[in-house]
């Protein structure tokens, strides 16, 4: 059992006790501020939920789920994720969490790696590109890092990014990627842009940090912990009454455009974790909706053309289970300039051009040509609809994100 001090950048959040083979939280000791506890925590009588704050901190291990992590532990020579968190403080490029060893009294200014260098070596285990561990280095952002896709932190050009592969056999979603940016500026979406960016004959994506070392990213399923949800209340306005609670401003338009988008594009994979909200970390203060990430996993990312051209089988999150139900939920469209569009087909052309044999022109028609029935589809909704009153009838049950280990081969 080794002990640790809880932080939040300078702060001392509280004391807590961690078993070194399982990388549990077994104990907790004094909690020294409430307030800057990870979000929906709760605390009962100054006693802080040991199980809420566990499955906090082991959600932000790498998951169990993530492509080639079986590989990466056996190089490593761990049995688990959950581990390697110790060895890099906790700390993230997503948020100001971390934790301190109590034998020391190392402060974040010397350690966050948003102001100080961090090490390539998980990186380049984690990507495949090694495995070698001579003189291995472990502090790293990538210990932290979500999500089932191939990933690492990169310093480019002093820029922290976040470089991300696809999943076979199509190695459709750093495209993707870049072809809802495209959609999301022509529309007014405020999104994190990504590019392509090629390593030996792997495209991979590459976005910006768009953390900084004064401002955390909170998860829509943290947020959604804030409060209790009972049965009657949709998974949607569950959501818009935490936000609401919490004083977040035009909550409501910024998920209808998520979920236009999400619609365009059919988005498969928009789990809870998958967006949410953006707080000041020294302050608290919330600053709103964060910006749109992670859209690859959409048009038809592991489906054959045909399948592409049907429909059929698109799965939905994170408020309904199928596209059409969750567009019901959109409050105004007002905001859409659909000329803005207009062009749209010949831009995807040109960037699913560039994935060169991972993509023929099949797949590229079929692409283009839902995506365009998509924004059909939504124009003559929006001249019709009003929006209807909300149940539970057609809710996503599970906040549960893809996995692509099984996308071998079609
Ligand atoms: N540009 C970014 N800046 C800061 N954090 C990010 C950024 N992009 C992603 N993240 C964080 O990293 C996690 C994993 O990235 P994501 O793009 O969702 O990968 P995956 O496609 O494998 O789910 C996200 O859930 C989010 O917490
Ligand atoms: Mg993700």
């Amino acid at each position: 059992m080794v002990r640790y001090t809880l932080m939040h950048k300078e702060v001392c959040v509280a004391e807590m006790e961690l078993d070194e083979t399982t990388g549990y939280i077994k104990k907790i000791g004094e909690l020294y501020s409430a307030e800057h506890l990870p979000v929906g925590i709760a605390v009962k009588k100054n006693i802080i939920d040991r199980a809420a704050l566990n499955e906090w901190w082991i959600d932000r291990s790498i998951p169990a789920s993530r492509s080639g992590i079986k590989q990466a532990l056996e190089v490593f020579e761990l049995s688990n994720t959950k581990v390697l968190l110790m060895r890099c403080f906790g700390l993230s490029l997503s948020d100001q969490y971390w934790i301190r060893s109590r034998e020391t009294n190392i402060t974040w200014k010397e350690i966050n790696f948003f102001d100080n260098p961090f090490s390539e070596d998980i990186g380049d285990v984690l990507i495949g590109k090694t495995t070698e561990t001579a003189n291995f280095d472990f502090r790293s952002p990538d210990n932290t890092s979500d999500g089932c896709l191939k990933k690492r932190w990169e310093s480019i050009d002093g820029k922290r990014c976040l470089v991300k592969g696809g999943s076979n056999p199509f190695m459709q979603q750093p495209f993707n990627e870049v072809i809802a940016t495209r959609i999301m500026e022509c529309l007014g979406i405020e999104h994190i842009p990504y590019k392509v960016m090629w390593d030996g004959d792997k495209p991979y994506s590459v976005c910006e940090d768009f953390i900084t070392a004064d401002t955390e990213l909170v998860s829509a399923w943290r947020v959604m912990q804030t409060q209790k949800r009972d049965n009657s209340t949709s998974v949607y306005r569950h959501y818009v009454n935490c936000c609401e609670a919490l004083g977040i401003k035009n909550i409501v338009h910024s998920i209808d455009q998520m979920i236009v988008l999400d619609y365009i594009i059919a988005n498969e994979d928009r789990h809870q974790n998958n967006f949410g909200l953006v707080r000041n970390a020294n302050t608290l203060e919330w600053i709103g909706a964060a910006p749109i990430f992670d859209s690859g996993s959409s048009l038809g990312y592991d489906k054959r053309s045909n399948q592409i051209v049907s429909g059929k089988e698109i799965e939905c999150k994170p408020f309904k289970k199928t596209h059409t139900e969750q567009l019901k939920l959109v409050s105004s469209f007002d905001w859409i300039k659909f000329d803005r569009l207009n062009g749209i087909g010949d831009e995807i052309a040109q960037i699913l051009n560039q994935a060169g044999e991972y993509m023929d022109e099949n797949r590229k028609q079929a692409i283009i040509s839902s995506v365009e029935k998509r924004i059909n589809d939504i124009e003559t909704i929006a001249l019709s609809q009003t929006q209807v009153e909300d149940d539970i009838e057609s809710d996503v049950e599970e906040n549960i994100a893809e996995t692509y280990e099984n996308n071998l081969s079609l």
